[in-house]
């Protein structure tokens, strides 16, 4: 396991430049992470493990006036940002961003209608314990949309190795995690597994059982 204090700390010094990196933006591969929850208006969605809440804009617009996404994050700066992003949106009666634990949050049983986790578990130092409160906070039925990375073909590739490398000291503790594999064990459907060609991202749709 990585040392949490280790990984937060990293994610609030990267804070102040996170967005200027290809995986802190808005990219197509996000949009479809978001488009595949089919979020019906008055949804009540959470973002797993937020950072600087680039998406929230995007959820936010799928969702009328009933909706509300609540991105989540454990480091304050990054959370800063988000919140941030909300008020110059103008968005923030829909949309808020909160710092927190994803291995331990404060909302009940049960109470989300949808969730979001982009390039997240893979970053977690106990990504397990995420995933299993992800499930916790779900209503049943619900659906996990899961843009993550993974060796595609269960191959060390030099590339693979070397973007693992570069990664983990970018802050992912294990970009080769299976994370579906997690969400399975959580009580996940897996609904759909679709690998991005050319890439080692892969989008995963679960439900909750
Ligand atoms: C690679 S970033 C992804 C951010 C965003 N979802 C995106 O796609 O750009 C991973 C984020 O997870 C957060 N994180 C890591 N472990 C966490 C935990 N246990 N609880 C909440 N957030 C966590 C980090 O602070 C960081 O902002």
């Amino acid at each position: 396991m990585v040392g949490t204090e280790r990984v937060r700390k990293k994610y609030d010094r990267w804070s102040r430049f996170y967005d200027a990196f290809d995986l802190g933006g808005v990219n197509d591969q996000k949009r479809l992470a978001v488009d595949i929850l089919e979020l019906s208006p008055n949804s009540r969605v959470l973002d797993v493990g937020t950072g600087t809440g680039a998406i929230i804009p995007y959820l936010a617009s799928k969702l009328g006036a009933g909706g509300r996404v609540t991105g989540i994050d454990f480091s304050g700066p990054m959370i800063e940002r988000a919140n941030a992003r909300i008020r110059k949106k103008g968005i923030a009666k829909h949309a808020e961003a909160v710092v927190g634990d994803m291995t331990g949050l404060s909302y009940p049983d049960a109470c989300f209608d949808a969730a979001l986790a982009t390039f997240a578990f893979t970053s977690f130092p106990e990504p397990e314990k995420a995933m299993m409160e992800v499930a916790r906070v779900l209503k049943p039925g619900a659906r996990l949309s899961i843009l993550d990375t993974g060796n595609p073909q269960g191959r060390a590739s030099l590339r693979y190795r070397y973007l693992k490398a570069v990664m983990w000291r970018a802050g992912f503790t294990d970009i080769s995690l299976d994370v579906p594999g997690l969400a399975r064990k959580a009580g996940f459907k897996i609904i759909k597994l679709h690998r991005f060609s050319g890439s080692f991202a892969y989008l995963c749709m679960c439900e909750k059982s």
